[in-house]
């Protein structure tokens, strides 16, 4: 007996023309039924573009003809705007490609304060490292820690074409709006404006020829983690969390928060894990493998611990990196064997 659930994972298999994503991620797949060895499915795009339209069909007639016990399959795909299925336009009909951007990660977490900004550069250094061409986006409008923590304070350029240029260090590509206010400046926006400026983020800025942009979010879930959400189509994202149950619950949130608008979680981060004393004893200040425990409860990826070391704090605070200083410290070796296991999690 074929389940949905069959139906739906051979169905991941199909990927959605010019993306890395599934079009079952994605949300296409509005109906199953099967009976009989007969399926039956319907989809739903956001596009009207009859070559997507045709591919997926043919992709997806092609897997449900494979699985064992169907005798017939049906494909319906309906275009958006097709009059027998004038559905509500989508919250996510405006998510538009980057051309030149492989793939878009974002770094999350429910509470603030937990190493996101600190995750996120490093894991962007650590990428680099590895050969990637990297982008690291800052997406937290109110508070930007990427100019400090990469040790940049430069304006962008504004090129030819009008587009802002990216200052760069360590071979990453930078934007925040750091770059953008005076000194010290409050940046009091609403709602509106943060999407504006998320989605120049991406319009106008000329990111080139990227292997992954890694986007630092600012903590919870609001405006600027929604913005992104619309604007682009993200392929993952990596929560971070403390080890201690005051973090933990929120992470559940985080998690929530990319399966609802279907973004694949491509798994979790426990930093501040423990401190070691220059004596070298282990303290486990926010208790210990919560993370992990945490990683197994949700179903979703651990991609490893950053214990307590005053070199990051004092790399983030000098504007550079571990990875960058101290690349074969236990420090800067925690961060690169993330960076690896993503890697791979994104090949
Ligand atoms: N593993 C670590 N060891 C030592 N210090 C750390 C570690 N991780 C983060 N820190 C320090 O903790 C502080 C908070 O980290 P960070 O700014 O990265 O958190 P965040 O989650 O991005 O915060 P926010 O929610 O405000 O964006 C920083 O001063 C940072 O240097
Ligand atoms: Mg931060």
């Amino acid at each position: 007996m074929l389940t949905e659930d069959d139906i739906k994972n051979a169905l991941k298999a199909v990927k959605y023309p010019g993306y890395s994503r599934d079009i079952v991620s994605f949300g296409l797949v509005k109906q199953i039924d099967a009976k009989d060895g007969a399926v039956s499915i319907s989809m739903q795009l956001t596009t009207n573009s009859p070559e997507v339209a045709n591919q997926i069909k043919s992709e997806s007639e092609r897997v449900l003809k494979a699985l064992a016990g169907v005798s017939r399959v049906q494909v319906e795909v309906n275009a958006q705007g097709a009059p027998a299925t004038a559905a509500p336009q989508s919250p996510w009909a405006q998510q538009q490609k980057v051309p030149g951007i492989r793939r878009i990660v974002a770094v999350a977490s429910g509470k603030g304060g937990v190493g996101k900004s600190t995750v996120s550069v490093n894991l962007a250094c650590g990428l680099q490292q590895l050969g990637a061409k990297v982008g690291l986006l800052d997406c937290d409008i109110y508070g930007p820690s990427i100019p400090l923590m990469m040790g940049v304070h430069e304006r962008p350029t504004i090129s030819a074409e009008e587009k802002m240029v990216p200052p760069s260090n360590y071979g990453v590509k930078l934007m925040s709006m750091g770059f953008l206010v005076e000194g010290d400046q409050p940046v009091i926006w609403r709602g509106p404006m943060i999407m504006k400026t998320i989605q120049q983020f991406f319009s106008a800025v000329e990111w080139g020829d990227l292997d992954i942009l890694l986007v630092d979010l600012p903590p919870g879930t609001g405006d600027a983690q929604l913005s992104l959400c619309q604007t682009v189509p993200l392929d993952g994202g990596v929560i971070v969390t403390t080890p201690q149950e005051a973090s933990l619950g929120v992470v559940r949130k985080g998690i929530g928060m990319f399966q609802k608008v279907n973004v694949p979680i491509l798994g979790l981060v426990e930093n501040m894990s423990y401190f070691t004393t220059p004596a070298g004893e282990r303290i486990e200040i926010f208790g210990h493998g919560g993370g992990q425990a945490e990683a197994a409860r949700q179903k979703v990826t651990f991609l490893g611990e950053v214990p307590l070391f005053t070199e990051i704090r004092e790399g983030g605070d000098r504007g550079v990196p571990v990875v960058i200083s101290a690349p074969n410290q236990p420090a800067g070796q925690a961060f690169i064997r993330i960076a690896q296991t993503l890697r791979q999690q994104l090949a």
